[in-house]
């Protein structure tokens, strides 16, 4: 099937989603996606960032869909044109999302383990507002100890339902699930019950705020000082690949390897995750690729360990051409215009300034 998505064209198979042709397309004209996830069975369409305008239904009935729709579960029609980026209405309402998932979160970022790698930091950043209008007292929940390796912060959730999924296709038994309903709805485990299942780890990867985290790696560090690589170890429960998260020699995480869209590529067992947390433990393959947009790029190169570091490039790190806000030598006043600051080689002295302005 054709479909149109920001201007450009793509042959998609039937079925396909809107949001997943978008993928194949890649950068910005991909929607944000908060709760669907292409391993888990029936996730999306809780969370509506990844809504789109559809400006032309289909070649047979080329009449536009008359409200914004969820591109993670509206399958694409042949001739379909769809608005992204190039949509006022579907930015818009991408703002008013935003600032329904932010009415209960608490601002506590620079408190939060997942800061860094929080897919609703970096949502805020990108369609975020600096103000809140909501006056009302946020959401409080009793505090539930859900086990030894886990740390759930209910007031965090936005209640995406991935780690429900996660935790129904990786167990047997239903461990934990979605309480009530509306204001009151909450993840747990029903009778405080511990997540004991050897896959169940991995709830904490899907998790795209910091609602839960890894209780072996709270507070030790932040995620931006340590170094992503790609490691493996023969282990008799998964696949025993994994990204390591070092500063120096030493193994501060463990998590599954992520691919291009921030999901698990497979699932590690908890033994990997949690218990393994020594150089020794692990063959190192190399430094980890960082696609998305992230300060975990920051100090971060890629190369053989041991090498030379490689120069980043941002287009590299984030996948595609930064989008230029703003062009320092146009709104300096300290800037010489004669000088390009990228262009030059290594760090800016004071004789790549305007002397005179810097006084
Ligand atoms: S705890 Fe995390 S993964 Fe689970 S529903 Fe809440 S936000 Fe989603
Ligand atoms: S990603 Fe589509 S509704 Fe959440």
């Amino acid at each position: 099937m054709k479909v149109t998505i920001d201007n450009i064209t793509i042959d998609v198979p039937a079925g396909t989603t809107i949001l997943n042709a978008a993928r194949m397309i890649g950068g910005d004209v991909t929607p944000p996606a908060m709760c669907y996830y292409s391993k888990l069975k029936d996730s999306g369409g809780k969370c509506r960032t990844c809504l789109v305008e559809v400006s032309k239904g289909s070649e047979k009935d080329p009449r536009p869909m008359p409200k914004l729709v969820a591109s993670c579960r509206t399958g694409v029609m042949d001739g379909m044109e769809v608005k992204n980026m190039t949509s006022e209405k579907a930015q818009d309402m991408r703002k008013g999302i935003v600032e329904m998932l932010l009415i209960n979160h608490p601002l506590d970022c620079p408190v939060c383990d997942q800061a860094g790698e929080c897919d609703l930091q970096d949502l805020s950043y990108e369609h975020g507002t600096e103000k809140t209008r909501y006056e009302f007292e946020r959401r409080k929940f009793e505090k539930e100890d859900i086990g030894p390796y886990i740390q759930l912060h209910m007031t965090r959730c936005i209640l995406c339902y991935r780690c429900v999924y996660t935790a129904d296709e990786l167990t047997k038994k239903r461990e934990h699930g979605v309480l009530e309903r509306g204001d009151h709805a909450e993840i747990s485990t029903l009778l405080g019950k511990a997540l004991d299942n050897e896959f169940i780890g991995n709830v904490i990867d899907v998790c795209p705020v910091g609602a839960l985290t890894d209780k072996t790696f709270r507070f030790k560090n932040r995620v931006w000082f340590t170094m992503p690589v790609d490691a493996h170890r023969d282990c008799p429960t998964c696949s025993g690949k994994t990204r390591l998260w070092m500063r120096g020699n030493e193994v501060f995480r463990v998590t599954a390897r992520k691919d291009q869209w921030g999901e698990v590529e497979e699932w590690i067992c908890n033994d990997c995750r949690f218990h393994k947390k020594e150089t020794k433990d692990w063959v190192i393959e190399g430094p980890s690729h960082i696609n998305r947009r992230s300060v975990i790029a920051q100090g971060h190169y890629e190369g053989n360990v041991g090498m030379a570091k490689q120069p980043v490039f941002l287009d590299k790190v984030i996948g595609k051409q930064p989008r230029l806000l703003m062009n320092i030598h146009d709104v300096s006043d300290v800037n010489r215009k004669d000088i390009d600051l990228s262009k030059i080689e290594g760090p800016a002295h004071s004789d790549d300034f305007d002397k005179k302005k810097l006084l």
